[in-house]
């Protein structure tokens, strides 16, 4: 092939005769046609800078062409809009429906948002959707498990079967794993040991990927702040797990999606690194739910719920899950899992890289973070009042 290459010369190379008999007579298999960009399949270590050419601003051209897993999600959306204002090429592999990757097209020019239509469980279509990138960012999780997919398989064994793909691949030059603040192997939370597990494959596929660790996170569609609201308003209170005294450092999850497009701007610093990405401030499950009734202006009201009996109501949907043969709910407040993540407090610890390593300031959780929460408001965005405005509700009209 390169001496019919050397022979005819770049130009005529194209059409010639001699190149379209040889290609009919040796098709690409499907492996060099899912990477016929790349020569090599060794890993590059991709130090150096990424971006690289134009202003900056949504029609200049990054030089990154991107793979998002997991973009359909919450966190997902930010991510590719911090990678399409600065003229990143975003492929977005989803699966389901066609409408689910929809509102990501508007973000970047024409063409840049490319959405691919996947099976996870292919690894020739995974291998497919990252053919073209030289970056992959895993989002892909999920914290409650369905019949069809187990922690395990969603939270670590994807991460390791995209490490692997993209350590095969060889073009992918980084590699940005999103886990969970407060990951651990002896963690009482399945989910949390699975992402240790993912975490730990991922380093060891490609010990230059970069590993975010957000703490829980707060925004227009959290699992959060939106559950307890809607709780809230259908049944007047929230159920407080323990005494509510458990701490968390919440983050403003446009914040995440900067640390992790701030990562991929960098020299190559953030390899091989892991960051834990907490808000400015540590609140209480207490703290955190009364600056969520302060936004929706209802009066904070509270039932305690041991532990225990938290993990009891939640139990049923777990043990019946791989026993019914029908859909069980989602699980929203009563997570079994999330519950045996809340028993312990989960914050930034003391000697972690953190926003400010990439030269980013968290804003607050209070004020535009929680904002959208004025939706709960009944009544318009004056309704009701507020605990910060010491009114009692004797004083309701
Ligand atoms: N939300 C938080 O407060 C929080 C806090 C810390 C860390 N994290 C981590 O941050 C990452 C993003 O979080 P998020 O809140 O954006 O999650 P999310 O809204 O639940 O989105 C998860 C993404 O993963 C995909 N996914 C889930 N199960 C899948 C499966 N079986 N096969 C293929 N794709 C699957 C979803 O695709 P579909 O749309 O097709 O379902 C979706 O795109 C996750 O790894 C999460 O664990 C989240």
């Amino acid at each position: 092939m390169q001496a019919i290459t050397r022979k005819l010369g770049h130009q005529s190379l194209k059409h010639s005769p001699a190149i379209s008999s040889f290609k009919s007579l040796y098709p690409p298999s499907d492996d060099q046609y899912y990477c016929s960009r790349f020569a090599s399949n060794v890993a590059t270590s991709g130090g150096g800078h990424l971006a690289r050419k134009g202003t900056g601003g949504r029609s200049s051209v990054s030089g990154i062409v991107a793979t998002v897993f997991g973009a359909t999600g919450f966190l997902g959306r930010y991510v590719v809009q911090e990678l399409a204002k600065m003229g990143t090429q975003v492929l977005v592999p989803f699966r389901g429906s066609e409408d689910s990757p929809r509102h990501l097209k508007l973000m970047g020019d024409l063409g840049q948002i490319v959405p691919m239509k996947y099976n996870p469980r292919d690894e020739n279509s995974v291998k497919a959707v990252m053919a073209k990138a030289n970056v992959v960012i895993n989002l892909i999780g999920r914290e409650y498990e369905t019949r069809n997919y187990s922690f395990e398989e969603v939270n670590h064994h994807m991460a390791e079967q995209l490490a692997m793909i993209a350590k095969e691949h060889g073009g992918i030059m980084r590699f940005i794993q999103v886990s969970c603040l407060g990951v651990s192997p002896t963690s009482p939370s399945r989910m949390l040991r699975a992402k240790a597990a993912a975490e730990e494959a991922v380093a060891r596929e490609l010990p230059e990927a970069t590993i975010m660790r957000p703490a829980v996170m707060i925004g227009t569609e959290d699992r959060i702040l939106n559950p307890w609201a809607h709780f809230a308003k259908k049944y007047g209170f929230i159920p407080l797990f323990g005494d509510g005294s458990t701490k968390i450092q919440p983050v403003f999850v446009a914040d995440v999606a900067s640390a992790i497009v701030a990562s991929l701007k960098d020299n190559g610093i953030s390899m091989g690194k892991v960051y834990e990405l907490g808000g400015p401030d540590v609140y209480t499950m207490h703290e955190l739910a009364e600056l969520m009734f302060d936004m929706i202006r209802e009066w904070p009201r509270y039932v305690n719920v041991p532990f225990p009996i938290a993990k009891a109501i939640a139990s049923p949907r777990e043990f019946l899950l791989k026993k019914v043969p029908a859909p069980m709910p989602t699980p929203t407040i009563f997570n079994l899992d999330a519950i045996e993540a809340i028993i312990t407090d989960n914050i930034v610890s003391k000697d972690a890289l953190t926003f400010e390593d990439l030269g980013l300031a968290p804003h607050k959780v209070k004020g535009y973070p929680v904002e959208f929460l004025i939706q709960y408001r009944k009544g318009g965005p004056n309704y009701g009042s507020t605990v910060s405005e010491r009114v009692s509700p004797e004083s309701y009209p």
